[in-house]
């Protein structure tokens, strides 16, 4: 089976592939673009991005040229995009999508996030603003120019705050998820409603790397800590969306399919203790 044919199928039947390439801090815009077409090149079918990342253009450009090096269609490619913060609210998210889907060029967006639940702008209303800027992404889905629709950050409370009043269900929440920050509380309640769970940052930025624990276990599958990380996640069904502008590591976080950790090990990187944690908190308002 192609890593390619791994899926995650949302609650309106989109199949989301469980291995994306997140794109992150890749702002040069050079980087970008050979990081994307790279990615593709390897086999990778599903990117990500957002707006505040500033690299949409550069993203959609290697898109187009890794699809065309491998003799793929668009439709061969899942496309994420994200509305960023002071793009939040009705007409705001409807202008925000149309910039976004501009630079990609991609004719349409596989899955399109709210970045996060709190904003500066509106940290005490954010309860009403993340309503109506789902309204302009129900909308737009509508219209078939989003297939699929869900959150990022979004912790509990924030999940049944949109859930208590839309008429399309989130179908996705991108979160904080790496082994040492498990996030169990919002993974059981996606689980619990249908929404599929992606991981960012799913090396925990690289700090995890150098755990030692980590490195024993990937010492044992003779693998490397990138890809036991990434093992873990998938094998929970989560999505996760490794970033790297090296081809090499682009390569191997991508052979991930090709071996299968012990349950015992799965628990044992489950409970480790909690290291790599961002510290960015999804409750407080940020621009
Ligand atoms: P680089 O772009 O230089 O490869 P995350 O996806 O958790 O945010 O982690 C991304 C960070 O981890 C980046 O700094 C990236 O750096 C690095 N990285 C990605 N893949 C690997 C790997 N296989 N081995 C070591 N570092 C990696």
């Amino acid at each position: 089976m192609k890593n390619s044919d791994k899926t995650v199928i949302l609650l309106n039947g989109v199949k989301m592939p469980i291995l994306g390439f997140g794109t992150w801090k890749i702002e040069d815009e050079k980087e970008a673009f050979n990081s994307v077409k790279e990615a593709i090149e390897t086999g990778y079918t599903h990117i990500d991005t957002a707006s505040f990342y500033k690299n949409e253009e550069s993203v959609g450009s290697g898109i187009k040229e890794g699809l065309k090096s491998k003799g793929l269609k668009r439709e061969d490619i899942f496309v994420t995009t994200k509305v960023w913060n002071t793009e939040q609210g009705y007409e705001n998210t409807l202008e925000a999508f149309e910039r976004s889907l501009k630079k990609l060029d991609t004719g349409y967006v596989d899955l399109y996030l709210i970045h996060w639940p709190v904003t500066k702008a509106y940290e005490n209303e954010w309860r009403t603003k993340i309503k109506e800027t789902w309204k302009a992404m129900e909308k737009l889905h509508k219209e078939g120019k989003i297939k699929a629709i869900g959150v990022s950050n979004f912790l509990v409370h924030h999940l049944e705050e949109l859930l208590s009043d839309c008429e399309v269900k989130p179908m996705v929440d991108q979160i904080e998820f790496h082994p040492g920050h498990n996030q169990k509380e919002t993974v059981e309640f996606c689980r619990k409603h249908n929404i599929a769970v992606e991981a960012w940052s799913p090396l925990g930025r690289g700090v995890v790397l150098d755990n030692e624990f980590l490195a024993e276990i990937a010492a044992k599958y003779n693998k490397t800590v990138a890809q036991i990380c990434l093992r873990w996640i998938v094998q929970q069904g989560i999505a996760a969306l490794p970033k790297s502008t090296k081809k090499e590591r682009i390569q191997s976080n991508f052979h991930i399919f090709d071996f299968e950790l012990s349950e015992e090990d799965m628990k044992k990187i489950t409970n480790m203790k909690p290291t790599g944690y961002s510290g960015s908190d999804p409750n407080l308002g940020r621009y």
